[in-house]
């Protein structure tokens, strides 16, 4: 390992706002294989993190934390938490928290496979998935959006909870697409390129039009921001923040698409029948993957 990457994890150890759980802490010897234990921070986030009890906000994949960051820059009485697995990363996120003394971040060192062992119920109120990998030949599962995960989430999250996507994969827009449907999930806004077309609120085209079930709390508007932010509108929170990994999308002449959905859903998460894998796979055509971390079993 460079000297470089070891100085980062060395002060890493000196960051307040960053958790650095061992797996040890979160994986326990169950009867016959390690099962996942809770961590004492979950439920407790507001109390021990942050001292006070504004809304949660994730971002799964921070990488540096380019996101979390500006997203908390400018929602003050939102409390952003960036969850990655790779140190040397976060490391760049938790300085410059550190050092610009932001009250408002966190971020947890760990495999997004283990959140179940982070959060308590109905403590989480957004979830933001930034460029995650597609998975475009890994399993359905691997996908950060897939109905396995979904149901992790929903676990912790808020009734109303909005997960974001932004991606510059098709495959994965159009995967995660499918699974709303499935599961006839509310849609707040999309978009298959946020800087050409725009974005598009409560798109009805998504669904049957026969059941057309449009979601629009007035505090969520394009032009209004929603309920948690100061002065920020959801198009400025999309368009406004343009991490590492998006401005070598940008550059590579990738669209940037962006999904934003509700995760209330009565009984499992289904998964969905009508997604063509074989057609958005050839629609992408082919794509670098990057930094695919390996699917533990839990
Ligand atoms: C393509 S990068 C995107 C980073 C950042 N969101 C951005 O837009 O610049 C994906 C990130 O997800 C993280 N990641 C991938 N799989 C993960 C997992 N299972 N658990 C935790 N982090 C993971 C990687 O370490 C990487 O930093």
């Amino acid at each position: 390992m460079g000297h470089g990457k070891l100085k980062k994890f060395a002060e890493n150890e000196t960051f307040r706002c960053l958790l650095q759980p061992a797996a040890s802490e979160v994986l326990v010897k169950g009867s016959r294989e390690l099962v996942l234990s809770d961590h004492a921070i979950k439920g407790n986030w507001g109390r021990d993190m942050f001292g006070n009890d504004n809304p949660i906000v994730l971002e799964l994949g921070c990488g540096g934390g380019e996101y979390t960051i500006a997203l908390a820059e400018r929602n003050p009485s939102v409390n952003y938490i960036g969850v990655d697995i790779k140190g040397a990363r976060l490391w760049k996120g938790a300085k410059y928290a550190t050092e610009h003394a932001l009250p408002n971040v966190a971020f947890l060192r760990t495999r997004i496979e283990f959140i179940t062992a982070f959060f308590a119920p109905s403590e989480v109120s957004e979830i933001w998935l930034t460029f995650s990998d597609p998975q475009l030949s890994g399993s359905e599962n691997s996908r950060l959006s897939s109905p396995m995960f979904l149901e992790r989430y929903r676990s912790f999250m808020v009734p109303g909870g909005i997960v974001h996507l932004k991606t510059d994969s098709r495959f994965l827009y159009e995967y995660t697409m499918s699974v709303i449907r499935a599961n006839n999930l509310d849609v707040i806004a999309c978009s298959t390129n946020v800087y050409g077309e725009g974005i598009h609120f409560c798109e009805p085209s998504l669904r049957d039009p026969s059941q057309s079930k449009l979601w629009a709390p007035p505090s969520y508007t394009a032009e209004g921001g929603h309920g948690f932010t100061e002065v920020n509108t959801l198009t400025d929170m999309v368009t406004s923040v343009q991490t590492f990994y998006e401005k070598m999308f940008l550059e590579m002449g990738l669209p940037i698409t962006y999904l934003a959905f509700v995760i209330d859903h009565e009984g499992p998460f289904v998964y969905p029948a009508d997604f063509d894998a074989v057609f958005w796979r050839e629609a992408e055509g082919p794509r670098r993957s990057f930094s695919h971390q390996p699917v533990p079993r839990v």
